[in-house]
């Protein structure tokens, strides 16, 4: 058995910690310390790309396979920074996050095959299905969350038809394509592992069909063994096998007191306005999402009220956006959480941590070494 271990790169700026909310590193928002344009921090010529690199090369050489390089409408192209960051790296995996919906498969399929190509096979891929709402209208997409995960299914089963070389025909609701086939030397690339987000029955139907590894954010343990189990037990109906990763966001220290020190400060810089909207529902129809506010107390005076067991707190969404519940402790005590998770049937981490720079090589050097440590049937195929 092996545990790949990803980071996640921020492609939307970054605070200097999560105490410190401002100046932010990148011009994504204002106070920056890190422009994106070359020659704009104190005239070095190192722009906000050089940032990014940089934090690539850090989970590079902590041991990290690779990075998730997310995409909101708040954040940089995920397919141009991978393009990118692969000159700047040699091992580095480049996990790409998109709609299925927004893009041609055939053009996926010669994206991919052609990023493959260019980089010895390290590309992968995470495919989201979005969330409905006023976000998912953002991108002109107005389908049913149904249909999205409808569309999905088409798109990977076109995508994969067309991959080597074809001729592949396909009459489906969303897609046709006919005698379509990626060209060699492309179609001799190693098909991109697929990562698959989404807690609905829906996205569970399309993930046992397509995907490698089932992803989802930290939920409360015995949820996620429950969770895992149903889609493992529903792949293997259609006599595939699945993996299981989660996205998790850590504050790691020497000491447990340091770690909870470090989401004090961080809470105790909240507006009031932040907490009411972070207690009110949002407008999507995302399963995931309404599974991650869970149980929210209906009061919230300390960061304490969000510790949901132990060395887990769900406020992470408060201090940096993004999913809510991550892991808070000592490195002995997020080796041990993480430990415990690959127990119930994780086989995959994407960790992150703010600043995820300096936080990569801290995570590398002090939390991966106990993790392998601790599981012994499990080696971490990121550092050996
Ligand atoms: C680990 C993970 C990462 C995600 N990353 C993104 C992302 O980068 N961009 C995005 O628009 N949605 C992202 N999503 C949200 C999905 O697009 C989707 O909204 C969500 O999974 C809703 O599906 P559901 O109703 O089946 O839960 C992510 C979801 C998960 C679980």
């Amino acid at each position: 058995m092996t545990i790949d271990v990803f980071w996640r790169i921020p492609t939307h700026g970054e605070p200097s910690s999560h105490r410190n909310r401002t100046p932010h590193r990148g011009d994504w928002f204002p106070g920056d310390d890190t422009k994106a344009k070359p020659g704009s921090v104190g005239g070095t010529g190192e722009g906000y790309i050089d940032y990014v690199a940089e934090i690539a090369r850090a989970a590079e050489i902590s041991g990290f396979q690779g990075g998730l390089i997310p995409s909101f409408p708040m954040t940089d192209e995920p397919w141009v920074i991978s393009s990118l960051l692969a000159r700047e790296t040699s091992t580095f995996r480049f996990m790409i996050p998109f709609q299925p919906g927004f893009l041609n498969p055939v053009v996926a399929a010669r994206m991919t095959a052609s990023l493959q190509r260019a980089t010895g096979g390290r590309a992968l891929y995470n495919i989201i299905t979005g969330g409905g709402g006023p976000a998912q209208l953002w991108w002109g997409d107005s389908a049913s969350h149904d249909d999205r995960y409808g569309r999905t299914t088409e798109f990977l089963d076109v995508l994969k038809g067309v991959w080597n070389g074809g001729p592949f025909s396909y009459k489906g609701k969303f897609y046709q394509v006919e005698d379509a086939g990626l060209a060699h030397p492309l179609s001799q690339e190693e098909y991109p592992e697929i990562y698959f987000s989404g807690s609905s029955d829906a996205a569970l139907a399309s993930a046992s069909k397509h995907a490698d590894y089932y992803l989802t954010w930290l939920e409360p343990f015995e949820q996620l063994r429950e969770k895992f189990d149903r889609v493992k037990a529903r792949t293997q109906i259609l006599g595939r096998k699945i993996k299981c990763a989660i996205r998790v966001d850590i504050i790691a220290r020497p000491t447990e007191e340091e770690a909870w020190a470090e989401v004090e400060k961080g809470f105790n810089s909240l507006s009031r306005e932040a907490l009411d909207k972070f207690q009110n529902p949002d407008a999507s129809d995302s399963v995931g999402a309404a599974r991650q506010r869970g149980n929210r107390p209906t009061t919230i005076n300390s960061y304490k009220d969000l510790i949901i067991e132990p060395n887990v707190w769900s406020g992470f969404s408060l201090l940096r956006g993004g999913q809510t519940n991550g892991i808070v402790g000592s490195y002995e005590q997020v080796a041990e959480r993480l430990d415990q998770l690959v127990a119930l049937g994780a086989d995959a981490f994407i960790l992150a941590s703010t600043p995820h720079l300096e936080e990569a090589y801290r995570v590398g050097e002090e939390v991966l070494p106990l993790l392998r440590g601790k599981t012994d049937t499990a080696i971490l195929r990121a550092v050996g």
